[in-house]
């Protein structure tokens, strides 16, 4: 099963904690795997009545997700989608939208209209929060999300397609006010960690 790596835990972990997860009411995963995150979320984090709608685009991951899920369904829901952006949602319809190692999967065109989408979906004040592979900061880090962009661009499938993106180049200010961003490194591989809040 395609579980949360070891090496992004810390990085998503960290994202939550910005979260405010508290505070929210309706939450919107993008690209949701296996689910892990929503449980996590529903079953620690989230206030008893706040509802969680998760897509994936895989068949599969959908399957486990519904699965993993199912104590929390009454509240929350797992869809599968084409992968293609508008997504069916109502505007102003969260306020949170989660998209953990998804983003960096996107080409720049889908990125930018996954990154609408949040815009769209999200109520004025919401919280976008984003977790991506991004290029390191120190030497070994860069020497390895190097060598990671190469081969995705030489051999996608082996890095399984995605490669480091820097979140915060595609959040318009006059979108989204960013509240947190900060790199995350788990033995050596360097996330991007972003929460920002929609205008
Ligand atoms: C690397 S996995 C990350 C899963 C999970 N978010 C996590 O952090 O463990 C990327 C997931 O995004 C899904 N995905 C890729 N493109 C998508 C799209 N356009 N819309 C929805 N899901 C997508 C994939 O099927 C896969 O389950």
């Amino acid at each position: 099963m395609q579980d949360m790596q070891r090496y992004e835990k810390r990085a998503i972990d960290a994202m939550v904690a910005q979260l405010s997860p508290e505070g929210a009411r309706s939450v919107f995963e993008l690209g949701c795997g296996t689910g892990r995150l929503a449980r996590q979320l529903l079953t620690d984090e989230l206030p008893g009545l706040c509802r969680y709608t998760a897509v994936d685009v895989s068949g599969t991951m959908v399957a486990i997700a519904a699965e993993r899920l199912a104590p929390f369904a009454a509240r929350a829901e797992v869809e599968r989608t084409d992968g293609s952006f508008p997504l069916r949602h109502r505007a102003a319809s969260f306020d949170r939208f989660i998209a953990t190692y998804v983003l960096d999967l996107l080409d720049e065109e889908e990125l930018r209209c996954a990154l609408s989408e949040a815009a769209r979906l999200l109520l004025p004040g919401g919280l976008l929060g984003i977790v991506s592979l991004t290029a390191g900061e120190r030497p070994l880090e860069r020497a390895i999300t190097g060598v990671w962009a190469r081969i995705q661009r030489l051999s996608p499938r082996t890095v399984g397609g995605c490669r480091p993106i820097d979140p915060t180049r595609y959040l318009d200010a006059w979108l989204w006010r960013i509240r947190h961003a900060e790199t995350v490194s788990s033995f050596a591989i360097p996330s991007a960690v972003v929460v920002a809040e929609r205008r």
